[in-house]
């Protein structure tokens, strides 16, 4: 089955309709044939003599693509007004002279001093009431108009002056929206709050009912006593905090589309901006991927997880699912070692390869790093590059010469799509919602589940797409709903009809707990899911820290007993078969596993946290009904498929020390050498070029 790419829930951005964007997410980018391959170059921290130097080593690396301008607000406009573009004409001619593509960045999460003394009030105000100044960087807050005018401003003189030029590829609007700081408590933010929640309930009745301020007597009389989630003496009102984190990735979406479309009156180039899919909480990018012509990813290694190629797969998979399948850029990855986590452990000899090759395999049609040069000074000099600090005779260097090499002859790739059977249900809002004290045990944790789930489908070589849970869930024949706490009833009908048209459904505990409100359903726990479980959930049994309990498989799971921790729940049955059951614990002699046909599909219901090897069971019961089939791959041997017109490429990491044969016929394209068998030698890897 080849599954039509997801759509997601399709509200337009609050308070204004997205339907006028125009989209060139089809188009690539201009200029560029093959696959891209760079960073960001930040030439305004060296002399202009090492420019030159820099772009003959570029050429040297295989660099077609680099991303500028991205924190060069101080140098382009070094008081307010004045304009100085002469550095930048000079770098771009130098870049175009080499052939190098340009991803032109609008310089807005960085304002320069200026702007924060002139605008004290554009500070972005932390919830306990501390603003924060200048002296490193990050966006002054989304909602202030002399930040909105000033960036706007900035972005569309750019695109005035450059929006026709050659070497433009590509708009890199502003940072990573969201980071470092996300949510401002600034009079303009609690100004603008009020706004979008009159935009959104209408009436204040209505914001009454949603929040349910009837409890603990907090009901509105007047819209000017609505506030921002401030510090409280208690905890703040759950379903405003959720409103709050929705206002936030929205209020920091109307600055990128307001620079977006001050870019599209001069140029008719893709924009962009780079997600931190996976990393940042903060924003929506169901919502957002809709407003970009093509998107792009950072990621960076978590040092401390020795099996960290699987946050990356995870990373790689969840971006291309906002992207809707399309192909995307990594924008940022790093060579080596960063600087900002506890370790920052260097990579191994072949893994940036591996890394950048997963990226690939995921649906990246670009692999680019942060950062060209490193930095001699400032808060980053100790975070790798292309080119490290060591030079030109470094081991860094030979990879990144060797990298640029190897992805200038796997051009024909580009262009194929990723195809899944699989969707793990992701949703910012349950996250937002979920993510809140006073929840029933403080060891549960969506993240972790989706991880567990990702990981058991990684592990059994399922390669996985991430799906709205009010998405279209046509294309799978799997969906697995990870403690998914906020699941709409609109969410739940779409679950229960994927499972009537025959889809299979692996649903974990703690998942439809509320509604958008985060009102527990009518119904109770889990209610929307009722009818597809065909199990309801009377009540929830959070364990004690270091609590296990006994769970006795039956056939259907293969027999057995599995240890689950965490929780568990008081379930009552209405026509579900009970496939496992607690022997011990709170619930000791209730059903901890269920299931159900429904329609032509069926539907698991997993009532206890099974760690990855425990969920095996399960999941491998949900992939023979669903008929998927498993790979018999080693433990950390990858492997990953594009399709493209009539040949596949088929991507091979193998992240273990050991040599592995993998049965995939084929021709490995690095050594041209062709059969039905191909060993990978330990932390290598290959990429096969399979006819069908
Ligand atoms: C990214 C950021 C880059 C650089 C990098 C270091 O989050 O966009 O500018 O700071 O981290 O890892």
């Amino acid at each position: 089955m080849s599954p039509t790419p997801p759509e997601t829930a399709a509200a337009p951005v609050h308070g204004r309709s997205s339907q006028g964007a125009r989209t060139t997410a089809e188009q690539w980018l201009p200029g560029l044939d093959g696959l891209g391959y760079g960073g960001d170059y930040n030439p305004e921290q060296w002399p202009e003599e090492v420019w030159e130097r820099d772009v003959e080593l570029m050429r040297e690396a295989g660099v077609n693509l680099v991303s500028i301008g991205i924190f060069s607000w101080a140098k382009l406009e070094p008081r307010e007004g004045e304009l100085d573009f002469a550095w930048l004409d000079r770098l771009i001619d130098l870049l175009h002279g080499a052939g190098i593509r340009v991803d032109l960045g609008t310089p807005t999460a960085s304002p320069p001093a200026w702007f924060f003394r002139t605008y004290p009030q554009a500070r972005v105000v932390t919830r306990d009431g501390l603003p924060l100044d200048f002296g490193s960087r990050g966006m002054a807050s989304p909602s202030s108009p002399d930040y909105r005018r000033l960036s706007r401003r900035i972005a569309s003189e750019l695109a005035q002056r450059y929006g026709q030029h050659p070497a433009i590829a590509l708009w890199h609007v502003h940072n990573e929206y969201g980071a470092p700081v996300s949510e401002c408590y600034s009079p303009a933010s609690a100004a603008a709050f009020r706004a979008w929640l009159r935009d959104r309930y209408g009436a204040l009745d209505a914001l009454n009912a949603a929040w349910g301020t009837a409890f603990w007597g907090q009901t509105y009389g007047e819209w000017d006593h609505v506030d921002v989630p401030r510090a409280t003496p208690s905890v703040v009102n759950p379903a405003q905090v959720l409103d709050f984190r929705r206002f936030t990735s929205d209020s920091l979406l109307e600055c990128f589309v307001a620079e977006r479309d001050a870019i599209r009156e001069h140029s008719a180039l893709p924009v962009t901006t780079n997600f931190m899919a996976a990393a940042c909480p903060s924003v929506d990018l169901w919502r957002w991927a809709r407003e970009v012509d093509v998107v792009s990813n950072d990621h960076y290694l978590t040092a401390a997880d020795p099996r960290s190629h699987v946050g990356l797969a995870m990373a790689a998979d969840l971006t291309r699912s906002v992207a809707r399948g399309k192909p995307w850029i990594l924008m940022e990855h790093s060579t080596s070692g960063v600087n900002w986590q506890p370790r920052n452990v260097a990579k191994r000899p072949g893994e940036m390869r591996r890394n950048a090759l997963s990226h690939l395999g995921r649906g990246a049609d670009s692999i680019m790093f942060f950062q060209w040069r490193a930095s001699r000074s400032g808060a980053e000099k100790f975070h790798s590059a292309m080119l490290p600090h060591a030079g030109t005779s470094s081991r860094i260097w030979r990879e990144v010469t060797a990298l640029g090499a190897e992805l200038a002859s796997l051009g024909e790739i580009r262009g194929s799509r990723v195809r899944t059977e699989a969707a793990i249900v992701w949703d910012w809002e349950s996250h937002w919602a979920q993510d809140q004290p006073w929840r029933p045990s403080e060891d549960v944790s969506h993240r972790e589940r989706t991880e567990a789930c990702y990981d058991r489908l990684w592990r059994d070589g399922v390669t996985t797409d991430f799906v709205h849970p009010e998405g279209d869930l046509s294309g799978y024949r799997l969906v697995v709903v990870p403690a998914s706490y906020l699941l709409t009833a609109t969410a739940g009908a779409n679950l229960t009809r994927f499972v009537a048209d025959g889809g299979t459904l692996v649903v974990s505990f703690f998942s439809g707990a509320v509604d958008e409100h985060d009102a527990v359903h009518p119904g109770g726990f889990a209610a929307p899911l009722r009818d597809v479980l065909g199990v309801g959930v009377e009540e929830y049994l959070p364990l004690r820290a270091d609590e296990s309990v006994a769970v006795e498989l039956g056939a259907a799971l293969g027999g057995g007993t599995v240890r689950a921790d965490v929780w568990a729940e008081h379930l009552v049955i209405d026509d579900a078969e009970v496939v496992a059951t607690y022997t011990d614990g709170p619930a000791a002699g209730m059903a901890a596993v269920t299931h159900k046909h429904h329609g032509a599909g069926s539907a698991w219901y997993v009532s206890t946290r099974l760690d990855v090897a425990a969920l095996a069971p399960v999941m491998h019961a949900a992939y023979a009904q669903a008929g998927i089939e498993r790979s018999a791959l080693p433990d950390d041997v990858e492997v990953v498929r594009r399709r493209g017109d009539g040949v596949d490429h088929v991507v091979v990491l193998n992240h273990t020390q050991d040599a592995h044969d993998v049965a995939v016929a084929g021709t490995d394209l690095a050594s041209g050498r062709t059969a039905d068998v191909h060993a990978v030698p330990g932390e290598g890897a290959l990429v096969l070029r399979v006819s069908r």
